[in-house]
């Protein structure tokens, strides 16, 4: 069986900005999913976690990926089943579909020998989430492709900073194309909206600094604000701020939501020794913990 895993993915700053050509700051961590082909004639996605099984085309980021390869290239678009092992929460901004979308390609590549770039997988993604969410950045894909840390959309690799992630899961799904429409609105609504978009921008580049020199308790204050300024786009909610709340209580430099919000993850940035506090505290708030690092590897074949 030909395989291929791809990486989740944190924003440190810059989520929903970064749709209005803002600066972002994004990083691969070590929650993967892996896909792997073999022949069959079921034409099947098989889900390891829950043992389901479903039809190429009820898989939405699937049949999109196998579309848009087929149009490109000479495969046959079935007789082979995927299989998909994922540590990753799905709808929980941590990139979960990208990282389905990344590894598939990689996998049909693999298998087919179609000895696809990296630049091109990551832009085949990209157009992937672009026709299934109606908007997407390219960051979820690039990041996913190849690893470490980036500021987007411009693709600069920054440092990989020596730390430690605690998510805070609220475990409540949030749709990413909702609230970028919601961002959309409020900016129509409100000339002042792109002030505070500027500012995520503008803090941006200022934490692109504290990456260069390895400043976690800076780079997590601004995570802080960044936070802060999502709330006043209107994408936080209650479970989040409670999480991030607990997180800075239990001594993380700094937390925020991730993503598009709404629902979804927080994340917080510390020292290993301050885990399981703030896991502990993230739990007693009713959420779910995970501890992740940054990782540099991107998709792997
Ligand atoms: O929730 P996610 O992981 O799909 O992230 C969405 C990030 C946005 O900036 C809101 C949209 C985008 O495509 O960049």
């Amino acid at each position: 069986m030909t395989q291929a895993s791809a990486p989740g993915k944190v924003y440190f700053f810059g989520e929903h900005a970064v749709v209005y050509g803002k600066p972002a700051i994004a990083c691969a961590i070590d929650l993967r999913t892996n896909v792997g082909v073999k022949s069959s004639r079921d034409d099947s996605v098989y889900f390891v976690s829950n043992r389901k099984k479903i039809h190429i085309q009820r898989s939405p980021y699937i049949h999109e990926t196998l579309k848009i390869l087929s149009e490109n290239y000479d495969i046959p678009l079935s007789g082979f089943r995927l299989i998909i092992k994922s540590t990753l929460p799905k709808a929980s901004g941590l990139g979960s579909s990208a990282a389905l979308v990344i590894a598939t390609i990689g996998a049909i590549s693999e298998e087919f020998g179609l000895n696809i770039s990296r630049e091109h997988i990551a832009s085949i993604g990209h157009e992937v989430e672009k026709n299934v969410q109606g908007r997407a950045s390219p960051t979820d894909t690039y990041i996913s492709t190849f690893g470490g840390v980036y500021r987007m959309p411009d693709k600069v690799r920054l440092p990989t900073p020596q730390l430690t992630f605690v998510i805070g899961d609220t475990k409540t799904s949030s749709s990413t194309k909702e609230l970028v429409e919601h961002v959309a609105n409020l900016r129509q609504r409100y000339g002042f909206v792109d002030n505070i978009i500027n500012a995520i921008g503008e803090l941006c580049r200022e934490g692109e600094r504290y990456f260069v020199k390895g400043d976690v308790e800076r780079i997590g204050e601004l995570m802080l604000m960044n936070h802060s300024l999502l709330e006043v786009l209107g994408v936080g909610s209650r479970k989040l701020r409670k999480l991030v709340d607990a997180a800075m209580e239990g001594g993380a430099y700094g937390a925020k939501l991730t993503g598009a919000g709404g629902g979804g993850c927080i994340i917080s940035i510390t020292c290993e020794d301050r885990v399981d506090e703030i896991s502990d505290r993230i739990k007693r708030c009713g959420g779910r913990a995970y501890v992740v690092h940054p990782t540099d590897e991107g998709l792997v074949l």
